[in-house]
């Protein structure tokens, strides 16, 4: 990925601030990525409406439009595909990918997550969290494997929990760090290249 600009995919399902974080970068030249596509599992949703109006091509797979769950993930991926990838990023999309997008992406997926992993996976972070009790959460941004956000670790971003919050101000606050994660890794992704191994994430090549 290293030289030339890196082609980048994101996947959304909501506002879209963090593609939006994203889309900001890479009109910077020397980020070093390019956001080539933007997908979705649903219609009529912010994030969309920001690729559009950044000029970012996009295109929709509802899972209730395919007969399977397993036919939605083949059509996402021979879409993610169409546009040659170099990395694909989740920003706040709501869906497990499957078994054909990991055959294709595994490796270069990443997903972010507003909770510090390992604790508090899936839907609803910040409300475990907040409910929980922690005094400190965050967000991580993490490479995707077969499990509920649960792959090698890339970056994390800590944020204190204020006895008053609720689970919105505790997002939007977790959102705050999280936007500058995200643009922070993937730029330095695409300029310097990344490793896994076992569930270690390092930069360079
Ligand atoms: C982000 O906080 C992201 O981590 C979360 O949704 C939000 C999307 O915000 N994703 C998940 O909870 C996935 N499990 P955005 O649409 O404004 O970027």
């Amino acid at each position: 990925m290293c030289g030339v600009s890196a082609r980048v995919v994101v996947l959304v399902s909501g506002a879209g601030t963090n593609l939006q974080a994203l889309l900001d970068a890479c009109a910077d030249p020397s980020y070093g990525a390019t956001v080539v596509g933007v997908g979705a599992d649903r219609d009529g949703i912010e994030g969309l409406a920001r690729a559009e109006r950044a000029g970012v091509p996009t295109f929709v797979h509802r899972v209730g439009h395919y007969a399977s769950r397993a036919e939605w993930d083949k059509a996402l991926t021979a879409s993610v595909g169409s546009y040659e990838p170099d990395l694909v990023v989740l920003a706040g999309f709501m869906k497990l990918t499957g078994e054909a997008f990991l055959a294709a992406f595994g490796g270069q997926t990443v997903n972010t997550h507003p909770a510090l992993s390992p604790s508090f996976p899936g839907m609803h972070g910040p409300r475990e969290a907040l409910e929980y009790g922690v005094k400190v959460t965050g967000c991580t941004l993490f490479v995707v494997d077969a499990g509920v956000d649960s792959g090698p670790i890339v970056a994390q971003a800590s944020v204190l929990v204020a006895e008053d919050d609720t689970v919105d101000s505790l997002h939007e606050r977790i959102k705050i760090v999280e936007r500058a994660m995200l643009v922070d890794s993937v730029g330095r992704m695409a300029r310097e290249g990344f490793t896994v191994s076992g569930r270690k994430v390092r930069f360079g090549s």
